[in-house]
């Protein structure tokens, strides 16, 4: 039984990119990834999340961003915290937290909200975790989350069992001072998806014939991307995101019903950052489940390319960030409700 400790206690977490994507599960039920993929933590997206377990509430409750949650997304919670205490049978809590990124903005990320909650459990239960448990714990909320708990670049490893997850948790491979990038997050829609991720990876493997080629091929993809990251090559590095990006939204188009998750700004911008690279000026997209491009630069080019980009048709606003920390407890930041 875990040892609950009742004062609030506060973490915080970084959202993340995938430069090589996760996509498709070997285990639905212990959320295992059928690949491993690799990722850089962004400072501009950060949660902060305060929990606090309390003997007098009947059940959890949850507030993100100022507004009461129940329904999904507090199941998903109240799940986690029972996995994380390894009870069902434990205090209620609450739960209150905030992203510094405007909510409805398409952007809200499970992976900075189940890191900074896994920390936070972590904490409240006190449990001591190495970073290693931490990012396997994070995992069960949520397979990107897992490389949220470390900062600069990470790599999930995936395992080869399929009832247990000794070998499923992130690593990191450089920290947030290992290379100085920009990753413009250029907003096209703020409406919410139709298909969220964990259901487009399920739909997809059941009904693509791509599938098995996916999954083959991507221990190729991982290996080069760890050595260009290491020599810090943008070319290779930018060359190597944008085909993992492509592939697996291939592979999400091919499932039937197919998966497109872009709208024509999205297209749009593809298309403009190509125009650019043929001018010369480095620059690669790459693209998660939903309608943002996400644009990988350096830094004494990203003026130019947010130029360019906020001239497309239907691109709202861009977020820009440089690579961000490891997630953490803060003392400080102590989310009020
Ligand atoms: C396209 O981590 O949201 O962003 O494990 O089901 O919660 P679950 O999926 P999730 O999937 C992320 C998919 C992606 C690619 C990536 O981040 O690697």
């Amino acid at each position: 039984m875990a040892d609950f400790n009742y004062n609030p206690v506060t973490a915080q977490a970084h959202a993340n990119i995938a430069l090589i994507k996760y996509w498709g599960k070997r285990s639905v039920d212990l959320n295992l990834p059928a690949v491993g993929s690799i990722s850089l933590t962004l400072d501009a997206l950060k949660t902060t999340t305060t929990l606090q377990f309390d003997e007098n509430l009947n059940e959890d409750e949850l507030q993100l961003d100022y507004r009461k949650v129940t329904g999904k997304p507090l199941d998903r919670v109240t799940e986690f915290l029972d996995i994380a205490a390894e009870t069902s049978n434990r205090p209620r809590a609450k739960i209150v937290t905030k992203n510094s990124f405007p909510t409805g903005a398409g952007l809200a990320s499970s992976a900075s909200g189940f890191a900074a909650l896994a920390v936070a459990a972590d904490k409240a239960l006190n449990l001591n975790h190495s970073k290693e448990e931490l990012s396997r714990l994070a995992r069960k909320g949520s397979g990107s989350a897992a490389r949220s708990i470390y900062g600069g670049f990470a790599e999930m490893k995936c395992g080869s069992s399929f009832d247990d997850d000794k070998d499923d948790y992130a690593i990191p491979l450089h920290d947030e001072s290992h290379w100085d990038l920009r990753l413009l997050i250029a907003v096209t829609s703020t409406d919410k998806k139709d298909v969220g991720s964990t259901e487009g990876m399920v739909r997809t493997a059941k009904t693509s014939s791509f599938y098995q080629g996916w999954v083959e091929n991507q221990q190729a993809d991982l290996e080069e991307m760890r050595s260009a990251l290491h020599a810090k090559n943008f070319e290779k590095v930018g060359e190597l995101t944008e085909h993992s990006c492509f592939k697996m939204h291939g592979l999400a188009m091919s499932g039937r019903p197919p998966l497109l998750y872009w709208n024509a700004a999205t297209t749009e911008t593809i298309h403009t950052v190509w125009n650019l690279r043929k001018k010369g000026i480095a620059a690669f997209v790459t693209i998660d489940a939903g309608p943002q491009v996400k644009i990988l630069c350096q830094p004494d080019r990203a003026e130019l390319i947010k130029q360019a980009v906020l001239s497309v048709n239907g691109v709202k606003n861009i977020i820009e960030t440089k690579p961000g920390p490891e997630a953490s407890i803060v003392q400080s930041e102590i989310v009020k409700n």
